[in-house]
């Protein structure tokens, strides 16, 4: 395999690996178990063991600056740039960087003093994008992994139900939010496989960020908390019933601007999305896609933000 031909297509990453050196690919001795403490689906895990790269070749270079981009930039909100997925590395590949990476992100959790179930309860995250991947392929692989990348450089934490991750506010002189362009903000997250979206659920997740954030870093000021998600879509609460999570969700946020995709067919159905003609309509979620989309009209996602 000859990365840099694989790689041709994203010069800058490449000249961004190249800039650096490696570091040393410590991969856990009892990597089954490893996983398994990582959330990795069980049906995965041979496969995941068995794509263990070689050292010395091609792929444990590549893994080497893999690691380094994330270390070297550890905690900080500037990144390098997002990991492409390249079915030439194989479906495993960034599982391996992650696992490379996570003792040094623990190490800097330590520092902060984050405590260690908030730290493995964030982990879990690539366990759960390889049931994603599977959902939506029906096969083994990481889904969109730079996701990753936040977790593993410290900027995402997953606090109860939600996950926050420490961001900039985006906008510019919006009406009413307390922060302006470049200003701190979080970002939350509502992960998949995890249970209903109960407001209860969300309340105490709130909460814990509310503590989280200004004891483990003091020295940035959260004013603003913003979601960019299909779930807050306005249309949905036309087609939903009152008492539904999501709706619920969506009241706790001001919109902002509106933008197409979000995603939300493969969130909802997975696999099936590929076919939008004959989508399946089990719950009511289903049916409100579904009868939306025949009836001739279009999803969105949605930025939305509340005050911290
Ligand atoms: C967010 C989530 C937990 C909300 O689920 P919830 O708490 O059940 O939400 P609601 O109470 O509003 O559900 C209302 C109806 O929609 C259904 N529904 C909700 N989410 C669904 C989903 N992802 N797929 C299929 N049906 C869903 C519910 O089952 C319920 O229907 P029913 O009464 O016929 O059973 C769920 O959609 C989910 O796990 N999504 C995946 C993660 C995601 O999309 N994150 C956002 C990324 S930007």
């Amino acid at each position: 395999m000859n990365v840099k031909e694989l790689l041709k297509d994203h010069p800058a990453w490449l000249e961004h690996l190249e800039s650096r050196d490696g570091i040393d690919l410590a991969l856990p001795a009892d990597l089954p178990s490893a996983l398994l403490r990582l959330a990795v689906p069980h049906e995965d895990v041979n496969a995941v063991v068995a794509a263990r790269p070689e050292p010395g070749g091609p792929l444990w270079w590549l893994a080497e600056r893999c690691v380094h981009s994330l270390v070297s930039t550890m905690g900080s909100l500037d990144g390098p740039p997002p990991f492409p997925a390249l079915p030439g590395l194989g479906p495993y590949f960034y599982v391996y960087v992650y696992l490379a990476t996570l003792p040094h992100t623990r190490r800097y959790h330590r520092e902060l003093g984050i405590p260690e179930e908030v730290s493995w309860a964030t982990f879990a995250d690539l366990g759960r994008n390889m049931a994603v991947h599977r959902k939506r392929h029906g096969t083994g692989g990481l889904h969109a992994p730079h996701w990753f990348m936040l977790h593993a450089r410290g900027l995402l934490y997953e606090l109860g139900r939600l996950q926050f991750n420490r961001g900039r506010f985006g906008g510019t002189g919006v009406a009413g939010v307390p922060a302006e362009r470049g200003d701190m903000a979080l970002d939350v997250h509502v992960p998949d496989f995890r249970g209903p979206l109960s407001p209860e659920a969300c309340d105490a997740s709130f909460e814990q960020a509310r503590r989280f954030f200004p004891r483990h870093f003091p020295q940035e000021d959260y004013r603003v908390v913003t979601c960019m998600s299909w779930l807050l879509d306005e249309q949905l609460a036309g087609y939903l019933p009152a008492d539904s999570n999501i709706v619920a969700f969506q009241r706790r946020f001001h919109p902002l601007d509106r933008f197409e995709g979000g995603d939300m067919l493969s969130f909802v159905f997975g696999a099936a999305a590929a076919d939008p003609a004959r989508l399946p309509r089990r719950t009511r979620l289903e049916r409100a896609v579904a009868d939306h989309l025949a009836a001739g009209g279009t999803w969105y996602g949605r930025l939305g933000w509340l005050s911290f």
